[in-house]
């Protein structure tokens, strides 16, 4: 049975990134994959130090609760992750995974010297993301960011879910096409997963 990750990066445990992600992890389930969710606020992780001990050994030397983490990202089959827009880009939360996950960046091309190339990505992410305004370069900002996070887990990003226009805790239920559109994708993105 594959695996996947479901990753809810918003401070807020009910809010509208979380209740989207819900969503498509029951549809990831009804299509028959396993589902394993970790809620970032959780967590305890220090922000990434820079002190790049991770040269040393290849992974990251601080030791909290990123360690498990990190080894379910490069177990899984497939990975989920929602943040709401901050600022243009992904929350705190999501933030502070993203760069104690540089320590994965300098595996990859430090430490086991890999050449920077294209090639096709076997695994793929799913990302949702919500915003409170509605301008057209709302999503600019976070798509690039969480490429580059798929990127160094060797992931593409295979769809993302961008709402604009919702602000406080349950906006979303307001959209019943929404919720849909991510129990849907998560189904979708499942058997993807499943075919790869
Ligand atoms: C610290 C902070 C920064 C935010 N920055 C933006 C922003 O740059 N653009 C925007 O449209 N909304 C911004 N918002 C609004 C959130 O994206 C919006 O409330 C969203 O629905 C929250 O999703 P959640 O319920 O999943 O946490 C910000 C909210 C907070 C708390």
């Amino acid at each position: 049975m594959p695996q996947i990750l479901a990753l809810y990066g918003s401070p807020r445990r009910e809010g509208n990134t979380a209740t989207l992600l819900k969503r498509a992890v029951q549809g990831a389930r009804d299509a028959g994959a396993s589902v394993e969710e970790v809620f970032l606020r959780d967590l305890k992780m220090s922000p990434c130090l820079e002190i790049y001990a991770c040269k040393n050994a290849g992974r990251c030397a601080i030791k909290d609760d990123f360690q498990k983490v990190r080894d379910r990202i490069l177990e899984v089959d497939g990975l989920m992750l929602a943040s709401p827009v901050f600022f243009y880009t992904v929350s705190a939360h999501t933030k502070i995974l993203m760069d104690r996950c540089q320590s994965m960046w300098v595996k990859k091309y430090w430490v086991d010297e890999e050449k920077i190339r294209k090639v096709a990505l076997p695994r793929k992410g799913l990302f949702i993301a919500v915003g409170a305004t509605r301008g057209k370069k709302l999503f600019d900002g976070i798509l690039l960011t969480v490429k580059y996070f798929f990127d160094v887990m060797d992931m593409e990003m295979w769809k993302s879910l961008l709402y604009r226009g919702l602000d406080f805790e349950g906006d979303v239920l307001k959209h019943p096409d929404y919720l849909d559109q991510a129990y849907e994708t998560g189904k979708a993105y499942a058997l993807k997963v499943m075919s790869a």
